[in-house]
């Protein structure tokens, strides 16, 4: 019952109606022998138990010496890297198609294992590991914080629209990478710099969400969020959890951002700098 009702009452938070869930919570206490079921969250995703064998026996032989065995990203081949290992157990992660502070979808786990992150250590394993080795890892790696066991950290994702036609036109994506860059220019140069660089003039200033100094994305490197224009696109909707980089969605009209997506396709240096 215990466990139940803490659910229900997570799951009437996450429905983020503020006063009126507050009222609901306390009539449901009160009426605790109803039959009545919260609306559970259809996004949450806790370790499934059955995977946790393979899981950690696909871990321990493919991650385990960059992320370590208790998952804090200190595993034994880590030296002075510029770019650690991911903290499980911080559960904070990057690459996302869920809003903002949300935790990643499975699919958005898989797509991180399966690419890796360019630029960085994380490697590719779409051809290492099998589709239920990649399934069972991505149930193992929750098991390292208990932030997976909680209904309000998760919410579904964002739409991310098909990539416009226009893209594909030379001529076309210039002009809309023109209209990009006045947008670029007004709201990201405090952070990327005019040049797209990351030296923008508040860029010494950002802390991440541990109080450790970030620098802001070389955006004419390739990107770590991922190669596509609609990775490019998802990752300036949903921003990067930890980091003073949030989410555009909403406040920049879907096609505006489509603009800035071509204008920063348009600056990416042909030679990519090594780490
Ligand atoms: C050679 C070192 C190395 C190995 C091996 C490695 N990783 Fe990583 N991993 C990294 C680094 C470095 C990052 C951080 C990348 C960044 O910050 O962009 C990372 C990040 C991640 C992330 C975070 C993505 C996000 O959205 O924040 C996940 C998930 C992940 N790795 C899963 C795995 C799994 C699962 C394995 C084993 C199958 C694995 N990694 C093996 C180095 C490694
Ligand atoms: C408050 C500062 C700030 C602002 C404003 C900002 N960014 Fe960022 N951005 C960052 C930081 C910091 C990172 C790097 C996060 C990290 O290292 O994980 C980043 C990362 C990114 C990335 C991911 C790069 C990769 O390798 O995947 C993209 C794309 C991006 N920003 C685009 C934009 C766009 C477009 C705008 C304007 C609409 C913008 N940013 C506004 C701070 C900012």
């Amino acid at each position: 019952m215990k466990t139940s009702l803490g659910f229900f009452v997570a799951a009437l938070v996450a429905s983020s109606a503020g006063l009126f869930a507050v009222s609901l919570l306390s009539a449901a206490e009160t009426t605790t022998t109803t039959t009545t079921k919260a609306p559970a969250n259809p996004w949450f995703k806790p370790p499934l138990r059955a995977s946790y064998e393979e899981g950690q026996f696909v871990y321990e032989r493919n991650c385990v010496i960059c992320h370590g065995r208790t998952g804090k990203g200190d595993g034994d081949l880590v030296q002075n890297w510029p770019i650690r290992p991911r903290n499980f157990t911080q559960a904070v992660f990057k690459y996302r198609s869920t809003p903002y502070g949300k935790l990643p979808s499975n699919a958005d786990l898989e797509r991180t294992i399966r690419q890796g992150v360019s630029g960085t250590p994380m490697p590719t394993f779409n051809t290492i590991l099998r589709d239920s080795e990649i399934k069972a890892v991505i149930e193992y790696i929750k098991t390292f914080s208990p932030d997976w066991r909680n209904p309000d950290n998760f919410a579904g994702p964002i739409t991310i629209p098909e990539t416009p036609a226009w893209f594909m036109e030379p001529k076309d994506r210039a002009e809309h990478a023109a209209e990009g860059k006045k947008l670029f220019l007004a709201i990201c140069l405090p952070c990327h710099g005019e040049q797209g660089d990351g030296n923008g003039p508040a860029a010494a200033t950002l802390k991440d969400n541990f109080g450790q100094p970030i620098h802001p994305a070389d955006l004419r490197q390739p990107l770590r969020s991922g190669a596509g224009p609609q990775d490019t696109w998802r990752t300036i909707a949903v921003g990067i959890n930890g980091t003073p980089m949030v989410g555009f969605n909403g406040a920049i009209p879907p096609d505006n951002l489509w603009n800035l997506v071509a204008y920063i396709d348009s600056i990416r240096l042909p030679q990519p700098k090594m780490l």
